[in-house]
């Protein structure tokens, strides 16, 4: 970083377009009211031109080499002073602020920020100008600054006096910069200006600015530069307080070429042509001011794609940016961008506040979308639909992602968690509101049912690891906010909001809900701004925080046991873990402030009284309630609404697997789909004997609805990862194929019916190929063939089976067939599916050619990597390749995800987790040992408790499956 002091001309000329040279006129000059000085009017024109002149070298003119421009700083080691372990700035003096979190005296009001990126040199030369006011008196500011280059600085006064900089100190390890005054203090209760060129370099890493690239459909290769924030990654594009509580207005520029476009959070105010003077060819767009936002939510975009829209109700103009060969891809996501905007402004209340929404198609995007404030950025995947091509699950991913980062305009946007340990508040209540939206778009999909599938029940499975974590964390550096994007701030956020409506009802949530975005808005909340409005808005019916604190403030979930005695039913609670252990290994578990009780809103009905719902409240406390002495079983957690589960007697097991058996429709399928996932979990924690969940499943041969079958194989599959190595596992397969025979024939392969029907038949046909159902098998063979040979199309719902099979029970020739189809679609959704089939090859070369060809960018976009790795481990022939790969480029692994733990917390546990021996347990733990996972650290511990988990399940269970097994088979031999 440069320490020269700045030339006050060539930095204010800099400034056209934030106001601030106007001003500077105005008020120290006042040269516009003395119109009689004519002398000083030439001398004014004359510095304009220069000034115009000097802010089109700054951002168009030849680049400088600057060799640390966007690379990590070289000198990371020399960060604190061995001695004092004091920090260290990057000139080597001590950096004076030791807090990675920012002071809170100082408050950024606006900034206006003018960037141009280079995307041939790639070269970022941007200017910002930070209007804060501070609350105390004080010599020194900190703010956040993460690999560029400051080559001026500034700081005024309100007045536009210059204020003198004594230093300004760079602190890589926090990302932070340190600017003192020289002699004068800032004020309290003072307004300043900070102004700072920088330069910097477009990131090959899916953060902060980056560059991506899309091929045409004529193979030129074209360039865009994006951006990606959340949740640390601004500081990397320009300095700002990089904290969701420092929220400000935004007034941005863009230099960009003719042939481009640039996208920002606001609309475009005014363009002007900057290459008048210099031949540049360049133009600088000038967007509208924004409202009070986090920088974790600013975005721009400049790339060449075009764009379709359509008016919300309201004339909120939606629009919808791909690549023009994309463009008819768009048309489902602005269609229903649109409707989904207008509901929600009703089920909130609230006006969306900007005058435009754009939703556009990212080629290279790490997550699945980004909820930037009127601008949000997807995946391919996430946005464009081929009415043809896409797949009906690929369809109503698209339909979800987009009403979730629609959900975020409001929840995390208009009203934003004060700190990333509520984050959340904002993903929680997404994943929550999504469903809402879809479901009121697509009413016929049955997304409430599908809810428990989708957030409920993966949140329950991982929650159940000691190894989990309490929804409400503390955070505090960048990583460890990164870590907290997981299945416990997503699903169970969500869940417990579910649970949350379910007693509270949905009126109440949504005048709740109403009075906190109206309270709150462009400001910040926590958890417990929440609850109160929740409290005040059920006429304190319910105390909503004490409920609530039981099951954000501590890790986990109970499991309610019932027992009977005549008439009466106890219910008691007690954590469920799926690990074993005893009475020494729980002392050293982590405490909880309730120690493991909670409120549980407990809801049951009995099976001589279905449609008779019963609501019981467990205070932290056991229960007990009267039945009917006729009752045979009690069905508690109606439609598994409620974040625990049920353990019942073994004659109500029995009695509600011969209910199954006999007429399963007397259970909803959301309470069907509970019960196996209630009776297999159980089982993993060894509470359930293994032939409870085995009784349980043959129901199944009548079961022809989506939500029980799609439960039922998620545990199908997870028991044959790790039955797959014992002497019974053909017999399991035997059982599966014989359990889905009949639902096979129900489904059939035209590609037709309810929505649902399509998700449960490719579900089903797929678990057909994998069990290698004769029949299911030759069809999709015949099909592949037809398609290779003959061009013939496939369907869109069968062409996961199809190509799966293909590969699966082909060779090299279809392998490469679906890789050229791979690199030639321009479909992004067949892209997907193609992927994911080539991961389904049984001969190891191919398997292994396929992991090498995910190390080339050419080949597999970084984002798609772990699905690559997905694919190939759960194979059984792949898992241990997959494993194997993952060592040997650890490093590269590393490089190429970037600081970002999400992709590398995710590798390790989708490689690892299967794994069920001894041998491998050592083996991840003692690679493990030697590396530095980073934020990866709780993945890692919750794969290693997985997998010990695993190896216990199957020694335990292995032999009572397999003798059940055979007697099943020889009593119902065909
Ligand atoms: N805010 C997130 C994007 C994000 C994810 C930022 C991880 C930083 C780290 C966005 O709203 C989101 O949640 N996206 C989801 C899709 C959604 C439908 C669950 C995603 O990216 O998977
Ligand atoms: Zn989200």
């Amino acid at each position: 970083m440069s320490e020269q002091d700045v030339d006050d001309v060539a930095f204010l000329t800099g400034d056209s377009n934030t106001g601030l040279h106007k001003r500077s006129i105005y008020e120290h000059n006042g040269v516009a009211v003395c119109s009689q000085k004519r002398a000083l009017c030439i001398a004014t024109i004359v510095f304009a031109v220069l000034f115009a002149i000097s802010l089109i070298i700054a951002f168009a003119g030849p680049q400088n080499d600057c060799p640390c421009a966007g690379e990590k700083p070289a000198n990371l080691e020399a960060e604190e002073d061995k001695e004092s372990s004091k920090p260290l700035a990057t000139n080597g003096e001590v950096f004076p602020w030791n807090n990675v979190r920012l002071p809170t005296f100082a408050h950024p009001t606006r900034y206006n920020i003018t960037i141009h990126p280079n995307l041939t040199t790639l070269e970022i030369k941007g200017q910002v100008t930070i209007e804060f006011y501070v609350d105390k008196e004080t010599n020194f500011i900190v703010f956040h600054s993460k690999n560029l280059t400051i080559s001026e600085k500034m700081v005024q006064d309100r007045k536009g006096h210059r204020l003198k900089v004594a230093k300004l100190l760079e602190y890589p390890k926090h990302q932070q910069l340190y600017l003192e005054l020289e002699e004068s203090k800032f004020r309290k209760r003072g307004n300043y200006t900070v102004h700072l060129r920088f330069v910097s370099k477009l990131s090959s890493e899916l953060e902060g600015f980056y560059l991506s690239s899309y091929i045409t459909a004529d193979g030129e290769k074209r360039y865009l530069a994006t951006t990606h924030f959340e949740p640390t990654y601004a500081r990397s594009a320009f300095p700002c307080f990089d904290e969701p509580q420092f929220k400000a207005k935004f007034k941005m520029s863009i230099f960009r070429d003719r042939f481009h476009i640039a996208l920002c959070n606001m609309p475009v105010v005014n363009t002007e042509d900057a290459g008048f003077y210099m031949g540049t060819g360049l133009l600088r767009d000038d967007f509208q001011e924004s409202v009070e936002m986090s920088t974790y939510l600013v975005a721009f975009v400049v790339c060449d794609y075009e764009r379709v829209s359509e008016m919300t109700r309201r004339n909120v103009s939606v629009s919808v940016y791909a690549a023009k060969s994309m463009l008819p891809q768009a048309q489902y996501a602005v269609s229903i961008a649109a409707r989904i905007m207008d509901y929600f402004e009703l089920f909130f209340g609230v006006h969306y506040p900007l005058p435009k929404q754009d939703l556009i198609a990212i080629p290279d995007f790490a997550a699945g979308a980004m909820e930037n404030w009127g601008l949000i950025t997807y995946r391919e995947t996430s946005i464009l639909y081929d009415p043809v091509e896409t797949s009906t699950i690929a369809h109503q991913w698209i339909a979800i992602v987009i009403a979730h980062e629609l959900a975020h305009q409001w929840f995390g946007n208009l009203v934003t968690m004060k700190w990333w340990n509520d984050l959340w508040l904002n993903e929680g209540a997404a994943s929550f509101l999504e469903h809402k939206g879809v479901n009121h778009v697509s009413p016929q999909w049955g997304m409430m049912d599908q809810f428990i599938l989708e957030k409920t029940q993966p949140a329950l499975r991982l929650d159940a690891l000691v190894s989990s974590h309490p929804i409400s964390v503390p955070v505090k550096d960048p990583s460890e906010i990164e870590a907290i994007f997981d299945a416990i701030s997503y699903s169970k956020g969500a869940s417990i909001l579910y649970m949350l409506e379910s007693f509270l009802c949905e009126d109440v949530m949504k005048r709740g809900l109403n009075d906190y975005l109206n309270s709150h808005s462009y400001q910040n909340a926590d958890t417990n701004d929440l609850w109160a409005v929740f409290t005040k808005h059920s006429n304190h019916t319910f105390d909503v925080k004490a409920i609530m604190d039981t099951w954000t403030q501590q890790m986990g979930f109970p499991l309610i046991t019932i027992s009977r005695e005549g008439n009466i039913i106890t219910a008691t609670q007690k954590r469920l873990l799926l690990s074993p252990v005893d009475n020494e290994t729980e002392l050293l578990l982590p405490k909880s402030p309730f120690n493991y009780k909670w409120y549980v809103p407990l809801s049951y009905y009995t099976d001589k009284e279905p449609q008779n719902v019963h609501n019981v409240w467990m205070n932290m406390t056991d229960v007990t309630f009267e039945i009917p002495t006729d009752v045979e079983f009690i069905k508690g957690n109606i439609n598994q609404t409620g974040f625990y589960r049920v353990a019942y007697p073994e004659e109500m097991w029995t009695s509600i697997i011969s209910t199954l058996i006999n007429n399963h429709t007397k259970f909803s399928p959301a309470d069907r789909a509970n019960l196996i996932d209630d009776a297999f979990t159980l089982c993993k924690a060894g509470i359930l004997n293994a032939t409870i969940p085995l009784e349980l499943s043959v129901y199944l041969l009548n079961e022809r609805d989506f939500v029980p079958w799609s439960t039922a194989l998620e545990h199908f599959s997870s028991w044959a990862s790790k039955l797959s190595e014992s002497s019974g596992y053909k017999r399991y397969l035997k059982f599966i194929k014989r359990l889905i025979g009949p639902v096979i024939r129900y489904v059939n392969w035209k590609d037709d019916g309810p929505h649902l029907r399509k998700l449960l038949r490719s579900n089903i046909l797929h678990c057909g190929v994998w069990v290698n159902l004769e029949d299911v098998v030759k069809s999709a063979h015949d099909l592949f063939n037809d398609w290779m040979l003959k061009g013939k199309s496939i369907s869109s719902n069968l062409k996961e089976v199809v190509y799966s099979a293909g590969i699966k029970y082909g060779g090299e020739k279809e392998w490469n067939y679906c890789w050229e189809a791979y690199q030639k679609s321009q479909i992004p959704s067949e892209r997907r599916i193609l992927l994911n089939a080539l991961g389904q090859a049984t001969d190891p070369w191919l398997l292994q050619r396929y992991l090498l060809a995910s190390l080339d960018r050419d080949k597999v976009r970084p984002q798609d990597v772990e699905g690559v790795f997905a694919v190939v481990s759960r194979n059984q022939e792949g898992k241990l390749l997959a494993w194997r790969h993952l060592k040997a480029y650890w490093s590269k692994m590393q490089a190429m995800f970037g600081n970002g733990t999400f992709t590398l917390s995710g590798l390790i546990s989708i490689v690892t987790s299967d794994f069920s021996t001894e041998y491998d347990y050592q083996e991840v733990s003692e690679y493990f040992k030697n590396v530095d996972v980073g934020g990866s650290q709780r993945a890692l511990e919750q794969s290693l408790e997985t997998i010990k988990l695993n190896i216990h399940w199957v020694n335990e269970n292995v032999e009572t499956i397999n003798q059940w097994l055979i007697n099943y088979l020889n009593e119902h031999a065909s």
